[in-house]
């Protein structure tokens, strides 16, 4: 058995998590991540047999039976994570009744996952039924997106248009598009499964006043995807109190996802 602390996925999950308070995007324990691996990756370090103890899990998580998570612990510091790994985060397989977590590693004080589990593994659920290489769901409160929901109409288009439009890159990256969820309720069952329900038709989901939640293959991908959509709010936040005298247009955004052979949301660019 090999130490933990030097698998790969705990490696890039401590560099993640570490990055991402650098950038700004969890003050104090905001934010939090959940990494989906496989068996074979847990057993080189873990007994998988060994269950520390469970953890009531609040909903019927029976899609995701005998599935391991590594994820943040809730009210935990993202700056801390690298100092005290095993206090911050925990290693959990879903248990046969769908509704516990069986502790593997981690939640070392005695602590527990993310308030916000529901929207991490009803997310999990949805993006896996349209991508089964879906492995990262990643929640933060970047600065410029945060900014961009007290000034900007939520509706999903003109959201997601404002996003391609300030910054060449979006397009190619999020063809997608962003969906935008009106302030509800955090940590709930029900801001989770509203947030499932926006992640099966794009991997960018904003909740209004609060943050956003990205998915990906891996922590990489999905880092550089809200990073890609942080970016765009950043430049239209320094513009938005400025006369706009250019843009891209239109068919300079199709001609990028032409050229970059990705598909933009259908009715989302005004040709
Ligand atoms: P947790 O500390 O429970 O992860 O919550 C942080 C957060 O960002 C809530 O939305
Ligand atoms: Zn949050």
């Amino acid at each position: 058995m090999y130490n933990i602390l030097e698998a790969p996925f705990m490696k890039e999950m401590i560099d993640t998590v570490s990055n991402m308070y650098a950038h700004g995007w969890d003050e104090r324990n905001g934010g939090n991540v959940s990494l989906l691996l496989t068996e074979e990756q847990v057993r080189d370090y873990r007994d998988i047999n060994s269950v520390i103890r469970t953890i009531d899990i609040p909903f019927d998580a029976y899609a995701l039976i005998g599935k391991y998570f590594l994820v943040t612990g809730t009210g935990k510091y993202f700056k801390n994570v690298k100092s005290n790994p095993a206090g911050n985060m925990g290693l959990f397989r879903i248990g046969k009744d769908g509704k516990s977590a069986e502790l593997l590693w981690g939640y070392d004080d005695g602590g527990r996952f993310t308030s916000e589990l529901p929207a991490h593994l009803m997310s999990h659920i949805a993006r896996l039924s349209v991508d089964p290489d879906n492995r990262v769901v990643m929640h933060c409160h970047p600065t410029n997106l945060l900014a961009m929901t007290y000034i900007h109409d939520l509706d999903e288009k003109k959201f997601t248009h404002t996003l391609w439009e300030f910054s060449t890159e979006c397009i190619v990256v999020f063809p997608d598009g962003v969906n935008v969820l009106p302030w509800m309720l955090c940590g709930t069952n029900e801001i989770g499964e509203a947030t499932a329900e926006k992640m099966k038709t794009a991997r960018l989901v904003v909740w209004a006043a609060h943050g956003i939640y990205g998915a990906g293959k891996d922590l990489d991908e999905t880092f550089g995807l809200i990073e890609t959509a942080e970016k765009a709010a950043e430049v239209y936040m320094k513009c938005a109190a400025l006369p706009k005298i250019n843009t891209i247009k239109d068919t300079e955004l199709k001609e990028l996802a032409d050229f970059f052979k990705v598909t933009p949301r259908e009715g989302f660019l005004n040709l």
